[in-house]
């Protein structure tokens, strides 16, 4: 049992999120913030799986915009993800978590190949399991991915990080008058066209009855909080 409201959860960091102040890549100072705050979740008994996004790196659906095919731009990005799993892999054993990534693609070389009950294994010894590559697959977005595996794994919620406080009914960088939302159905935000995640995702989410998260993950304690009960962000749910 773990000291949260939930004992196993998925947190989805997009790639975009660890960009920090670099502007382009991995920000380490993000990077380091964000192993901090999972260190102090482990040690609190929560099991914990992540997927990374790669958008920092490269995004699949820009460069399918300009042209370039899309199962080629997807593969490129599936591969960015797989560096940014590593790189978070790296920050968090220098903090002393352990960790183990699986690639939905397979590559042994550098990392473990995706296998869901070995998976599950090292989440109920304590070990932190970052997923890479997102499902494997050409036209899924990592959020698919991570809705896929948030479901596979058992995971009694998804935390979705994002740049934003939570949802809005508009953008809220263009509009002023934007309203949060302190709760959503997965409905509404299927019918009203809500940006959470694509369609794909959100749906998987619906059908599993995945309760989905979403939070800024540049304040620190965010995790800490929305685990322990507290209104952080927008919950998404049935
Ligand atoms: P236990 O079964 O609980 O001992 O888990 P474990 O992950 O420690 O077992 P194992 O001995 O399989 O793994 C030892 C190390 O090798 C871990 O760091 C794994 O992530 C890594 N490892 C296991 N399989 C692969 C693989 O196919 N490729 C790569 N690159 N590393 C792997």
């Amino acid at each position: 049992m773990s000291e949260f409201i939930y004992d196993r959860v998925l947190l989805k960091l997009s790639g975009e999120a660890l960009v920090g102040d670099a502007g382009y890549g991995i920000d380490p100072k993000v990077l380091k913030s964000v192993a901090r705050q999972i260190k102090e979740l482990v040690a609190g008994g929560l099991q914990l799986a992540i997927v990374v996004g790669g958008g920092n790196i490269f995004r699949g659906m820009s460069a399918s915009a300009e042209g370039m095919d899309r199962a080629q731009a997807d593969s490129i990005g599936m591969l960015a993800t797989v560096m940014n799993a590593l790189a978070l892999q790296a920050e968090l054993e220098n903090i002393d978590v352990v960790t183990r990534v699986q690639s939905a693609i397979e590559m042994r070389e550098i990392c473990e190949p995706y296998i869901r009950r070995r998976a599950i294994r090292h989440l109920e010894k304590g070990r932190v399991v970052i997923f890479a590559a997102g499902t494997g697959n050409p036209y899924f977005t990592t959020d698919t991915g991570a809705a896929l595996r948030a479901c596979e794994i058992n995971a009694q919620c998804m935390l979705k990080a994002t740049k934003v406080d939570g949802v809005y009914d508009c953008d809220p960088a263009i509009n002023p008058d934007a309203k949060k939302y302190d709760r959503i159905t997965y409905k509404e935000v299927l019918t009203n066209d809500i940006h959470v995640m694509d369609s794909t995702a959100t749906s998987l989410c619906k059908d599993n009855n995945m309760a989905i998260i979403v939070f800024n993950l540049s304040e620190e304690g965010n995790i800490y909080r929305a685990l322990k009960g507290e209104a952080v962000g927008t919950i998404v749910e049935g």
